[in-house]
């Protein structure tokens, strides 16, 4: 299957069933069909975003870890206390050979996290919020588990930003003052290689 194709047979999952069974049959190839191929920016992005809030010692769970890729940024910057968090267990398997994460979780984002409340000190999420993935109801959880004056770092195609709820729940949520908007980064390709028509942004809350 082309690259292309790989991603486009993802975004069709039905479920999350479906969707986590995709994502265990591409994890082995992953790395090298998006970060090589498609030279993924994601996790660069948002790793610039979230070093310029999180102190290196936080307790830092990266939500839709995948294969490590923004694990792997976070240890070369300093951070050393990472927990790893994804639907797929073939993705979390191959997170777990970057001997970077302390801990590996499959939970979903969307439904309740087994997660105490104030358990981290900043939450990052990249290339996971969005349609047929994670959807904006999951902020409610990771605000519960991030610590009042913690930060949740995501990434966010304006599009869906726009025209699928995360707008109004981003809104809502600092209405009722559970976060507060610190950071929107400008719109950039995250896949300039492959899918030069996307555009991304990273946003930074800070949890109340
Ligand atoms: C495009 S990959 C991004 C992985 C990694 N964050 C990166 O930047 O390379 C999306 C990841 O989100 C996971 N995922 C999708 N929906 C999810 C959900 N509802 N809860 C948790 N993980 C989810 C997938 O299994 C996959 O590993």
């Amino acid at each position: 299957m082309e690259r292309r194709d790989k991603v486009q047979w993802i975004y069709s999952s039905q479920d999350n069933r479906e969707l986590s069974e995709r994502y265990d049959q591409w994890a082995k190839d992953y790395d090298a069909d998006l970060d090589e191929g498609f030279g993924w920016l994601g996790p660069q992005r948002a790793v610039d975003f979230f070093v310029k809030y999180v102190p290196k010692i936080a307790r830092v769970l990266d939500a839709g870890a995948g294969t490590g890729l923004v694990g792997k940024l976070l240890a070369k910057q300093g951070y050393g206390n990472l927990v790893a968090m994804d639907l797929s267990q073939g993705m979390l398997e191959e997170a777990r050979k970057k001997n970077v994460y302390r801990e590996f979780h499959q939970m979903v984002m969307g439904e309740p996290l087994d997660f105490a409340v104030d358990s981290f000190d900043a939450v990052i999420s990249v290339g996971v919020l969005t349609v047929g993935h994670a959807p904006a109801s999951s902020f409610d959880e990771l605000i519960r588990i991030t610590m009042p004056g913690g930060y949740i770092v995501f990434s966010l195609r304006p599009d869906v930003y726009m025209d699928s709820g995360f707008k109004e729940k981003q809104d809502a949520l600092a209405a009722e003052g559970k976060w507060r908007l610190v950071e929107v980064s400008e719109e950039f390709q995250p896949l300039p290689k492959g899918e030069p028509e996307v555009y991304h942004q990273v946003w930074a809350y800070r949890v109340v």
